[in-house]
């Protein structure tokens, strides 16, 4: 898929002040600081249409990025910054918790993993938590370039592996790099995938 047409829309502190046409969206969550908002710059070769920083903390609203004119990228604040106060960290959880749980148009969540680290229990239990919830998700991994591509891939298996401890059926993955703009066709087809079973009037994938 080629995105044309990138835009911002609004900044929403709650779900209830998300746009309200209805149109079909893509949210980007994991751990503060894992590049979810340079993800979404380099999906769209968009330079700063999303904030990024060096400093974890930066997204701290629902974001949403118009594309083509026809469906929402959405930039999350990242979870478990342990420098944000508790009540800070408690506040973006509940913000987060209730968009994903409530919002009707969230055709897949895509949860970002730093590719060079091992499996972290927050994000863990995030996704099982996702499970339980019965939302559509997949994993990116980042920061690819970081690492050679051999050792990226390997990381990447061992992480989905340990996934089968209790996870029956895998969700689709995908490596990136939002500095070497890997794995931006792959990312893009899929949603495009997706996009096009809504036309069909084919159910969200599970
Ligand atoms: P919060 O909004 O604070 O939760 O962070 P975020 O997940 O949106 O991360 P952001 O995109 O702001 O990136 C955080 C830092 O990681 C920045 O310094 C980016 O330049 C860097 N970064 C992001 N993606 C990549 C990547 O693919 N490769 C490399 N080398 N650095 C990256
Ligand atoms: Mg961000």
């Amino acid at each position: 898929m080629i995105i044309k047409n990138s835009e911002f829309t609004i900044s929403a502190p709650t779900v209830s002040k998300c746009p309200e046409d209805n149109k079909p969206e893509y949210a980007f969550i994991g751990r503060s600081n894992v590049g979810k908002s340079s993800l979404i710059n380099m999906l769209c070769n968009h330079k700063g249409l999303a904030k990024t920083s060096s400093k974890p903390g930066k997204t701290l609203l629902i974001n949403h990025f118009i594309i083509n004119k026809e469906w929402y990228l959405v930039d999350l604040p990242g979870y478990g910054y342990a420098k944000n106060s508790k009540s800070v960290r408690a506040k973006l959880e509940q913000m987060i918790a209730q968009y994903i749980l409530q919002r009707k148009q969230l055709m897949n969540v895509f949860v970002l993993i730093d590719i060079r680290h091992e499996q972290q229990t927050i994000d863990r239990e995030f996704i099982d938590w996702l499970g339980k919830s019965n939302v559509p998700f997949s994993i990116i991994f980042t920061k690819a370039d970081k690492l050679t591509a051999g050792r990226a891939k390997s990381n990447a298996l061992l992480w989905m592996k340990k996934l089968e401890d209790t996870w029956e059926e895998l969700p689709p993955y995908f490596i990136t790099s939002a500095e070497k703009k890997t794995g931006k066709e792959e990312v893009l087809d899929y949603i495009e995938s997706i996009n096009a079973n809504i036309q069909q009037g084919l159910e969200k994938p599970h």
